[in-house]
């Protein structure tokens, strides 16, 4: 069995306008605003966000591509929720919270013999919160406070039409063991089994296919953590040896290295590495997220993406505070390994491809 895969590492979305994915990731969720920054694909500027617990750890990583060009579709062959795990007894809260918020939520629920809470993001994609024994540092917020905040992701449900093949690329080319089923749903946990490491492929055989480009609405894909860049390689050669031979090149996102592979039950599965200094490396810890930050090879076309760009205002629960500080990140390579690998960047001229 592969142990490449350790759990979660981000998990991605495409909500609607950039403002109101700011306000709903920090104040009703309560997550730290931990980076802003763009997509690293395409000619087209679009932020990229990344919200996190209060060491913006890997496996508390959501991001997003606030994406108001088009509309995504919900289906199934998508991730259909990202899970956040909440202290035991803190369930109660969570449903009065969200309700002060006026936020759709679905009732105090229970899977797996735990208690849930799910909730709707106003540009349509969903999230829960999970009762959990869970000790990693959670951000807190003015209505948030440690006792009851989330502490990371508990882990990712997948809609799927069909079981069989999601579970044979989850336990061959990941290295997830199964747990088993309840309902619908069936679980499984990456190998190591640590914080983040859940995910439930959910059986709705007569639901219709999402859609897999961007839009907003619906979450894009799921990372995964690998120890290094060698590690990531390795998986890259595990996928085309098991079949799956549509993996990408290595691709170069500044705070980490990825490579990505469509699987087989629809959702996009990135493995991430990442670089020695990660989220740290352009900004002190107790800034994280307060201002604009560009990949060294984006620079020189800063004022011409920040033209193109909606303003955001971070909001004051996001101020920088003392007391925070880096991950001691299990996963970061000593300087240098890196360029022994072959990685891929864009570069495009964006004022050039303005519309
Ligand atoms: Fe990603």
């Amino acid at each position: 069995m592969s142990t490449l895969v350790k759990g979660i590492h981000h998990i991605t979305q495409c909500p609607g306008p950039a403002q109101q994915d700011v306000d709903f990731c920090t104040q009703v969720l309560g997550q730290r605003l931990v980076k802003q920054t763009v997509l690293m694909d395409g000619n087209i500027p679009i932020y990229h966000f990344y919200y996190g617990n209060a060491d913006a750890e890997p496996g508390s990583i959501a991001t997003s591509f606030p994406y108001s060009r088009r509309a995504g579709r919900a289906g199934s062959g998508q991730i259909q929720l990202l899970s956040y795990a909440i202290p035991r007894g803190t369930i109660a809260f969570w449903k009065e919270h969200v309700e002060r918020h006026g936020v759709e939520h679905g009732g105090i629920q229970e899977r797996f013999a735990r208690k849930y809470l799910r909730m709707r993001h106003p540009a349509g994609m969903f999230y829960e919160v999970v009762e959990a024994d869970d000790t990693r540092r959670p951000w807190t917020t003015r209505c948030i406070s440690a006792d009851v905040a989330t502490r990371g992701f508990f882990g990712a449900v997948m809609s799927v039409r069909s079981v069989e093949q999601q579970e044979q690329f989850f336990i061959d080319a990941l290295g997830f063991r199964k747990l088993g089923v309840d309902g619908s749903y069936h679980r499984f946990e990456a190998a190591g089994g640590g914080p983040g490491s859940i995910i439930d492929l959910n059986l709705e055989p007569d639901r219709a296919p999402g859609s897999w480009g961007f839009g907003a609405g619906i979450f894009h894909h799921i990372a995964f953590s690998v120890e290094n860049d060698k590690a990531l390689f390795a998986q890259k050669a595990l996928y085309e040896e098991l079949g799956y031979t549509d993996a990408s090149e290595i691709k170069d996102r500044f705070y980490f290295h990825s490579l990505y592979v469509r699987s087989p039950g629809g959702v996009l599965v990135e493995c991430t590495a990442n670089v020695p200094g990660g989220f740290y490396q352009d900004e002190a810890p107790e800034e994280l997220g307060t201002r604009l930050n560009l990949p060294p090879w984006y620079e020189s076309q800063r004022a011409e993406i920040v033209a193109m760009l909606e303003p955001v205002t971070v909001p004051e629960e996001n101020r920088p505070r003392r007391g925070t500080r880096p991950f001691a990140s299990p996963t970061a390579v000593p300087a240098g390994t890196s360029s022994a690998y072959s990685l891929s960047r864009t570069n495009p001229d964006f004022a050039r491809y303005k519309r």
